[in-house]
């Protein structure tokens, strides 16, 4: 195993060091090149650059590995809970039982949000896209938890992320109530995390939502598979946010805003909207993976692919198996599964999917079963949200707390018109 690379240029060499993770995975440390050779890198789309050393998540997308704090995420779907999944990925191990128990209690504290974000949803057109809104609402917490605004302890943190772990779920359970024109229902403080999200999203005053421990497990498992998945785009963007020391609300709510693009977390509306067009016959199948092989044609096989898995997304898998499942234990069917197994056969045999090594990724199955859960299509994203939310926390905490952590700030090469003179707007 090499220590160091050798750089040369022109009749001048240097020598780089190598890093290692803990799974042996090297990466060349280009931290002083520019200070020793007047060079930058360039890695347009940072597909290979680290910009961190993390103990958060370990992926290796060769082999379909997916593990949070060194623990296989399979691991987690056999009694799956999701509270027990964001103390591990904020605070580094499992906790015991009087750990759980006592962020479980600051979690029912924190679940209702202030009477004036109530009034601030009053104000919000009833169609506005959900994510609009989470993204607006997660910023204006930092109106009503100022005290939250500077956290150096390790108890300000804890507070600050029950607070927004908690109140999250209130906010999204709102929005939707909101597009739907429906009563907002406040959190029950007897019933889990999961449950009280269902509870506020499906309850109406006079009739409460009954909830089944099939739901409940599988939005549990749904928010576990989105916890954390190292430096994705909504997580840089948390921590590139962060890094200029912005508040924990001001760095969630751009990984919000970042979430949103149907590259990323967007991707689970368009899966759905995708299937339920060759569902209504606007679409075949076989349409779709012909328009996303033009390349004169912006459309994508929404829900294949990935940058870093390279063999199979394990998160689509576990889904794909929770579908089956879910949809057994229900006594019910959907037809968008029947399709989208079809659209998955198809793609995986074809020569364009198969040599771009493209396979299904989270968002492929997950909106599947957020519609069996009968979460409204436009909330998928949010769904999302609320999920990677303890990834976001643990990501700018590990950031935060790090004395060597400086401001993000990459550089470019300049591709401009050279320099030039200023013409007076009468000589133009
Ligand atoms: N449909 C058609 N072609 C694709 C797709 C797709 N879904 N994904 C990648 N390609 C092509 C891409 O155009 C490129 O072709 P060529 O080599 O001919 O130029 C080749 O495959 C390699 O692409 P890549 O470098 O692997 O892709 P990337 O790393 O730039 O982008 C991605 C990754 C996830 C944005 C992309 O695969 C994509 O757009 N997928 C559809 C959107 C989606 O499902 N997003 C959710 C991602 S997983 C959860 C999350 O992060 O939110």
């Amino acid at each position: 195993m090499v220590d160091t690379v050798t750089l040369i240029y022109g009749d001048k060499q240097i020598e780089l060091p190598v890093l290692r993770g803990t799974e042996g995975d090297p990466a060349i440390d280009v931290s002083q090149l520019r200070a020793r050779t007047g060079m930058i890198t360039y890695d347009p789309s940072l597909a290979n650059t680290g910009i961190c050393q993390s103990q958060i998540t370990f992926i290796d997308g060769e082999r379909g590995i997916l593990r949070y704090r060194g623990i296989p995420i399979e691991q987690f779907t056999a009694k799956p809970n999701f509270v027990e999944v964001v103390w591990l990925l904020i605070f580094g191990r499992l906790p015991n039982k009087e750990e759980l128990a006592e962020f479980s209690e600051l979690l029912t504290e924190n679940e209702l949000v202030h009477e004036g974000i109530k009034y601030q949803f009053q104000r919000i057109p009833v169609d506005a896209p959900p994510m609009a809104i989470l993204s607006a609402i997660v910023t204006s917490l930092a109106f009503y938890h100022q005290q939250f605004l500077a956290v150096e302890d390790r108890e300000s943190i804890v507070q600050a992320a029950a607070r927004l772990i908690s109140k999250v779920r209130t906010i999204a359970a709102f929005a939707c109530r909101r597009s739907q024109g429906l009563p907002f229902i406040y959190p029950d403080p007897k019933l889990r995390y999961c449950a009280n999200f269902l509870h506020m999203m499906f309850s109406i005053p006079y009739r409460q939502y009954e909830i089944t421990p099939e739901v409940e497990d599988a939005l549990n498992l749904l928010f576990i598979l989105h916890a954390d998945h190292e430096q994705n785009c909504s997580t840089s963007t948390v921590r590139l946010v962060g890094s200029a020391r912005a508040n924990l609300f001001a760095s969630c709510a751009a990984g919000v805003c970042a979430l949103w693009g149907p590259l990323h977390g967007g991707a689970n509306v368009e899966v759905i909207q995708m299937l339920e067009r060759i569902r209504d016959g606007g679409l075949s199948a076989e349409d779709c993976l012909r328009h996303a092989k033009d390349k004169d044609n912006p459309f994508r096989l929404y829900g294949f692919g990935h940058r870093v898995y390279r063999n199979f997304d394990p998160r689509a898998t576990i889904l794909k198996a929770a579908c089956e499942r879910v949809f057994a234990q229900m006594n019910r069917n959907d037809p968008l599964l029947d399709i989208a197994r079809k659209l998955e056969e198809l793609a995986l045999a074809d020569p364009y999917f198969v040599e771009r090594q493209l396979y299904p990724n989270v968002d492929f199955y997950s909106g599947i079963l957020l519609r069996a859960i009968g979460i409204p299509t436009n909330m998928f994203t949010v769904c999302f949200a609320i999920g990677r939310l303890p990834g976001w926390i643990a990501q700018w905490k590990e950031q935060h707390i790090d004395p060597t952590s400086r401001i993000l700030r990459p550089r470019q090469v300049y591709a401009g018109p050279p320099e030039s003179r200023y013409v007076p707007i009468d000589q133009r």
